[in-house]
Order: C-alpha cells, then sequence, then structure tokens
C-alpha cells in the first residue's frame, strides 16, 4: 500500500512516537537505531497507525538525548546513516505510514559549526550574532547578563573564555539561536526542504514557542506572565511559522508541522494554528490532567472551543519522552495531585502509593477516550504494551541532564525512556541481540508486557490498541454531544451513531443508554452497566 494523497490525513491521524533510542536496537550496541524501527515496521502496520514521529536522530553529543544537534541534515552513526534513513522513509511509505521527524529550531549544540564559530570569532561578529551572546554584569562582566535559569535547573548563561556569555535555555551544550537574525530563518527553511525533498511528511517542532526573544533579555520578575514574557509566546514567532508553512505547502502532498508549546493559554496556543501557520500542537493541557471526570471534561471543552476559532483540529496526548508515563500517574491517589505540568514528573510522584493494576486499569479506558475524542492522537511506544514508569533506576544509569544539572536532586525523565520489551522472558527482551545491554536497565517484571506475549492474547492492552484504532477509522467528521451522566462519568457522542462512555470515578457502575450495543470495552461490564475506571465504545440504534 503506498500513502494515500489525502492531503487533510493529519486533521484525525493516529501517530506513533519513537523515541528512537529505546525503540529497537539491530546493532546490539544497547541503543535503538535506524535499522530497528525498519524492522519493526509490519508491528505498527498491524497495530494500525498512520504515522510515526522519530525524535531527533540527527548527530549530536547527546548532552540531552538529540536534542542537541550539531547537523541538521545528517544521522549521528549511533543510529545509522542517511541512506538507512532514506531506505527507512521509503519502507514506511511503502506501507502506508507517514513520518514525522524533529526539528530543533530554539538551539544548536555547541558542537554546531555555527557555534565553534562563534567561539573562534570575536565578541560583537556576526558569526556571534547568529546566538545570543552578551557582556556581563557587574565589575568586569562576572554576573551574568540577566536571571533567567535553565530549563534543567542553574543558570540560563555560561561565560566563554573571552568573557563573554552566551543564553541556553537548556543544557550548557545547547546554545540558543538568535532568530532576529535573518541568516537562522534562511538556514531552517534550507533544513525542512532537505528533509521534505527526500520524502519526509512533516516536523515535530521542539520549543516552538520559545525561539523569539525580547532583543533587550530583560530579567525576570515577579509579575512576568506569558503576555509579556520575554522569551516564551512572543509575537515574533508567528511570522517564523508562517514562512515555514510556505515552505511545507511548496510540497505535494503539503507537509505539516505539530508545535510543541506548553502553554496556559489554550486561545494563544490557537494562534500558532492559524490557517498560514502550524497544522496542530499536542495538547498538554489535556496530558497534564489528573484522572477526575471534571477535569477531563473542562479540558475537552477548552480545547475544541480554543481550537474552533482557528478552525484547527484538536491532538490528544497522554505521554511523551519528557514526563512520567500515565499509567504510573493514574495508579496513584488523584485527589492531592492537581492539573498541570508539576504533576507529570516524578519529583511531585515518588511519594503517593502507586497500584500497578489500578493504573492499568485506568490507562486501558483512557486509551478508549483518547482514540474516541474527534481530532488526533499521539500514541508513545509502550504505551500500547502498558508499560510503567521505572522509577527505581539505579542513580549511575540516569542520563538527563535534568538530574546532573540539579545536583542530582530532580530525577528527570530516564524512567519513561526505558528500552521496549518486544519478546523473551528477561533483558534485552529482544531490543537488542541477546547479550546486549541497553543504554537503561529494563525491569525484569516486563516479562509479562512484550510485545510477543501480548500478541495474540484477546484481553492484552496491544489487544485493547489495535482494536480501537481499527475501529476508529469508521469515524467521521469532528462532531462531539455530551450525553447526560451523572457526576464521576463522562458520555458522548460522534455522530453516525457512535457513542464513548468513560466511568471515571463513580462508585456506582453507570447503565449505558438504551439500545447501545457495546463494539469494544477496557474491561468487564457489570451487566450493562460500566463500572468505576472502565469505558466502552458503543453503537446507538439510528
Ligand atoms: C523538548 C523535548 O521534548 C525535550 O526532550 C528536550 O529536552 C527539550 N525540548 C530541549 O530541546
Amino acid at each position: 500500500m503506498f500513502v494515500a494523497n489525502t492531503e487533510d490525513w493529519w486533521r484525525n491521524a493516529v501517530i506513533y512516537q519513537v523515541y528512537i533510542r529505546s525503540f529497537a536496537d539491530h546493532d546490539g550496541d544497547g541503543i535503538g537505531d535506524v535499522a530497528g524501527i525498519r524492522a519493526r515496521l509490519p508491528y505498527l502496520e498491524r497495530l494500525g497507525v498512520d504515522a510515526i514521529w522519530v525524535n531527533p536522530w540527527y548527530p549530536s553529543p547527546m548532552e540531552d538525548a538529540g536534542y542537541d544537534v550539531a547537523d541538521y541534515r545528517g544521522v549521528d552513526p549511533v543510529f545509522g546513516t542517511l541512506a538507512e534513513a532514506d531506505g527507512l522513509i521509503a519502507d514506511a511509505h511503502a506501507r502506508g505510514l507517514r513520518v514525522i521527524l524533529d526539528i530543533v529550531p530554539n538551539h544548536t549544540s555547541s558542537a554546531h559549526p555555527w557555534f565553534q564559530a562563534a567561539l573562534a570569532a570575536a565578541p560583537h561578529s556576526a558569526d556571534r550574532d547568529r546566538y545570543l551572546f552578551r557582556d556581563g554584569r557587574g565589575p568586569g562582566g562576572d554576573r551574568p547578563p540577566n536571571n533567567w535559569i535553565s530549563a534543567f535547573g542553574g543558570p540560563a548563561w555560561t561565560r566563554v573564555t573571552d568573557g563573554q556569555w552566551y543564553l541556553h535555555l537548556f543544557a550548557p551544550g545547547q546554545p540558543d539561536l538568535n532568530w532576529a537574525n535573518p541568516a537562522v530563518r534562511a538556514e531552517f527553511e534550507s533544513i525542512l526542504r532537505f528533509w521534505f525533498d527526500r520524502g519526509v511528511d512533516g516536523f515535530r517542532i521542539d520549543v516552538a514557542n520559545r525561539v523569539a526573544k525580547d532583543p533587550a533579555l530583560p530579567d525576570l520578575t515577579a509579575g512576568t506572565d506569558e503576555a509579556g514574557h520575554p522569551y516564551t509566546d512572543r509575537d515574533q514567532v508567528h511570522d517564523i511559522y508562517r514562512g515555514w508553512r510556505r515552505v511545507a505547502d511548496e510540497y505535494q502532498p503539503p507537509r505539516v508541522f505539530t508545535a510543541e508549546a506548553w502553554m496556559d493559554n489554550q486561545d494563544r496556543l490557537a494562534l500558532y494554528l492559524r490557517p498560514d501557520e502550524l497544522h496542530t500542537a499536542f495538547n498538554f493541557d489535556f496530558l497534564t490532567l489528573p484522572w477526575k471526570a471534571a477535569d477531563i471534561r473542562a479540558s475537552v471543552d477548552g480545547t475544541r472551543s480554543a481550537l474552533a476559532a482557528v478552525g484547527a483540529p484538536a491532538t490528544w496526548v497522554l505521554s511523551n519522552h519528557d514526563v512520567v508515563r500515565h499509567l504510573s500517574r493514574f495508579g496513584r491517589p488523584q485527589e492531592t495531585l492537581g492539573h498541570g505540568p508539576r504533576y507529570v514528573y516524578l519529583n511531585a510522584l515518588a511519594d503517593l502509593p502507586l497500584d500497578i493494576d489500578l493504573g492499568t486499569r485506568r490507562s486501558r479506558a483512557a486509551a478508549l477516550l483518547l482514540l474516541a475524542l474527534p481530532g488526533g492522537a499521539y500514541v508513545y511506544q509502550g504505551e500500547e504494551l502498558g508499560l510503567w514508569e521505572v522509577e527505581d533506576l539505579p542513580d549511575e544509569a540516569r542520563q538527563d541532564p535534568t538530574w546532573i544539572q540539579s545536583g542530582h536532586r530532580v530525577w528527570g525523565r530516564d524512567g519513561c525512556r526505558v528500552p521496549l520489551p518486544w519478546s523473551g522472558d528477561a533483558p534485552p527482551f529482544g531490543f537488542g541481540p541477546a547479550g546486549s545491554y541497553p543504554w537503561l536497565p529494563q525491569p525484569p517484571a516486563w516479562k509479562q508486557l512484550t510485545a510477543e506475549r501480548q500478541e495474540h492474547e484477546p484481553e492484552s492492552m496491544l489487544s485493547l490498541y489495535r482494536e480501537a484504532i481499527r475501529l476508529r477509522r469508521e469515524l467521521r467528521g469532528e462532531s462531539l454531544r455530551w450525553l447526560g451522566s451523572p457526576p464521576g462519568v463522562l458520555a458522548f457522542e460522534r455522530g453516525g451513531g457512535f457513542g464513548c462512555a468513560v466511568n471515571v470515578e463513580a462508585a456506582e457502575p453507570w447503565p449505558l443508554p438504551d439500545g447501545a450495543t457495546v463494539l469494544l470495552a477496557s474491561g468487564p461490564l457489570t451487566g450493562a452497566k460500566l463500572p468505576e475506571d472502565t469505558a466502552a465504545w458503543f453503537s446507538l440504534p439510528g
């Protein structure tokens, strides 16, 4: 099957996130690679997803797992070669799967030739102007130019030998680019073309809302909100993405973009999705929900009304490579958990008791919710196997820069990045060849969760995802109408008589609507009633 030339495929696509380092290791060095993805394409085709999004595979010193890019037009040798990447794109297309790459425009690696040239050049030179170099404050310029803090901890500035400082909103090995410089804009449009010409179907844009900075680089003050923020969501970003959209629209079929932009204000986020800008954005409001019916409903409605203003479809996301796996969030008492970004990190959760069975039941129900809502859905590798966060990694195994930059106080994101269990009864569980050692240790208990073991079990998480993805192909349109239900239960209809109900937190099983025929359920029903932590899809008489 060849990729169909439907221009709006992205409006309701299921996109599978391939965290390449942890997906499949073909050569046995402990790190996943392009050849590993190619070998597992039949699995993805059978899962039924429309596209894969592959995290950065470019040459990189790997200070932030590849989000520190040294060459945007290549593939790091640890992952493979450009020729193999071309082969993957061709193989994926031949199976009807589209390929989305990850572009990192906010910063390069400090090993990038541009940054090396900047270091070799004099202060205030053209080479330095591609980045954000400034003189320091105080006597001798000994203090950083402002008070900004790196997202991974510590100051966002590092001093170079001639006394100037450069900005890095993330690790010191990730210097921020100066997007006010036309050479930066031209270079990224050229990078987009490089990959689009090779057949890549689109890009996920890393930190899409931070590329534009206030050129005065003022201090952050207590009163700084998103409206006047010096580096988040500045109005200048929109012109950059209008330029990118023009590039994407030169291609047939047009290429697509998804914004990674953590924002509080959904109406501001919608501005990125105006018809001449980006296509979709990750729904982090939804990803940061507790398992609470009222919160879920408010998030669904808030998302849909904000996006309706610009005609963009929603996306629904439960997990990714930056947050605690949702099974381990939902498997904890939800009462103390609020809604928002801080509750998706391990440090905020670790003290709450974890019930894996409960987390699994809720994750099954959440999967049916995710895949029933109108719009696109993202599946983070391993959620379809019911993987949990690995919380007991030995400290010496941890590699996330957060762990290092926080002085070993913040565990960081390694626990959601542990390599997948494919087969067998012991590590490496088919992730790599027998005798190889995955870059992070896998829990022995994952032998219950291998893809091989779940393959033919009708009740497995894998079977549930496959069946749901298959059934959702029948869904049409983007309408959603809430059905009457008691507090704690969510029920909606999607046109064509398709319904979805989730008993999130009502102790009393909920009777499905009269005449409903169950199509799929996340767990056993009590007669025709939906017990707590269970979801069902049903058809309603016409
Ligand atoms: C967001 C990415 O998802 C994350 O993994 C990375 O550390 C930061 N951006 C910096 O590039």
